[in-house]
């Protein structure tokens, strides 16, 4: 019998794609999609789909003994742009989801836990080029904090408990099939959107902000590659630095005109100005690529070019 997985926010950005991943891999009625709400899509139509709130202990835990759920996916939580306008909520919601997943795997009720970091447990303070693994780590965002101290708990859990939790730090991602919501890394996906239906765009950060991004394929393939591989392997249980590209607005804007030359693109830079200015220009994921050998597929041209491609025959058709 296969095992039994549960992805909690499943019709979030990460999460959708992640669910028909996992459903290729191990079997749709394997793997129970979850949300806080039922939306008309792919993932919650296919099925097995349950609306549940992720800060609902209770809810949770019923789920994972209806199904027999082994391993749990995390991708519940409030971005960086959004946390901001509500501190409070985020901290809540990204904080207490973690502790439940953590206390069920610490009762032995699944066996293994994937939890999303990101590049904002870094801070203003931190080496702001190749960022290392290990360094000064002082965010200065809600979202920041949060994901910084989730870590903490994933690996005191881990250390004290045995709790197999997994985690990478994200970067910006880059996808075409479901929007983002509520970063500061969203604009290098509005950008190809606005591309292709006005030509145009203005951008709510500067021109040459650089941020690390992947593309969504990338992404998902690290989620599977690290959650597969050997208990022994994954030497870091906090979360693993991760890296594809780095690039700026002007340099996304110039690498689209190669396919759009008419695209225009104005600055007017808003709050997630600061919150980018805060996070590093670049990563240093060595550590990935030795452990469970991770490896990009995509770099700045092949994800534009995979982009416009998907959003023509799929989206704008
Ligand atoms: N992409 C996220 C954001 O911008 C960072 O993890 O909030």
């Amino acid at each position: 019998m296969s095992k039994k997985i549960l992805i909690i926010g499943a019709c979030g950005q990460i999460g959708t794609e992640l669910t028909h991943k996992l459903r290729a891999i191990h079997g749709v009625e394997n793997v129970i999609a979850s949300d806080i709400r039922k939306l008309n899509n792919d993932v919650v139509n296919s099925e097995p789909f349950e609306v549940i709130n992720a800060l609902d202990y209770n809810q949770i835990e019923h789920l994972v003994e209806q199904y027999h759920i082994e391993e749990v996916y995390l991708m519940a939580a409030l971005l960086s742009a959004t946390a901001e306008k509500n501190p409070a909520f985020a901290w809540d919601l990204n904080m207490n989801s973690l502790f439940h997943v953590l206390n069920l795997a610490k009762a032995k009720k699944i066996k293994k836990i994937f939890w999303p970091s990101s590049i904002a447990v870094f801070g203003p303070t931190t080496p702001k080029e190749n960022t290392p693994q290990y360094t000064i780590m002082e965010p200065s965002t809600v979202y920041g904090i949060s994901k910084q101290s989730g870590e903490r708990w994933c690996e005191y859990y881990h250390n004290i408990f045995g709790v197999d939790v997994r985690s990478i730090r994200y970067p910006g991602l880059i996808s075409w099939s479901t929007p983002p919501g509520g970063g500061t890394t969203d604009y290098a996906v509005d950008i190809f959107h606005k591309a292709i239906t006005d030509g145009k765009y203005e951008c709510f950060l500067s021109s040459e902000t650089k941020m690390p991004m992947m593309y969504m394929e990338d992404a998902i393939q690290a989620t599977v590659d690290i959650m597969e591989a050997p208990t022994e392997s994954i030497k870091i249980r906090s979360s693993y630095n991760l890296a594809a590209m780095s690039f700026t607005p002007t340099q996304i804007a110039a690498e689209i005109q190669k396919h759009i030359p008419n695209l225009q693109v104005t600055y007017k830079p808003d709050f997630r100005q600061k919150i980018a200015d805060s996070w590093p220009a670049s990563i240093d994921d060595s550590q990935a690529r030795q452990d469970w050998n991770w490896k990009n597929k995509f770099n700045i041209e092949t994800m534009t070019v995979e982009m416009l491609k998907q959003l023509r025959e799929n989206v704008y058709k």
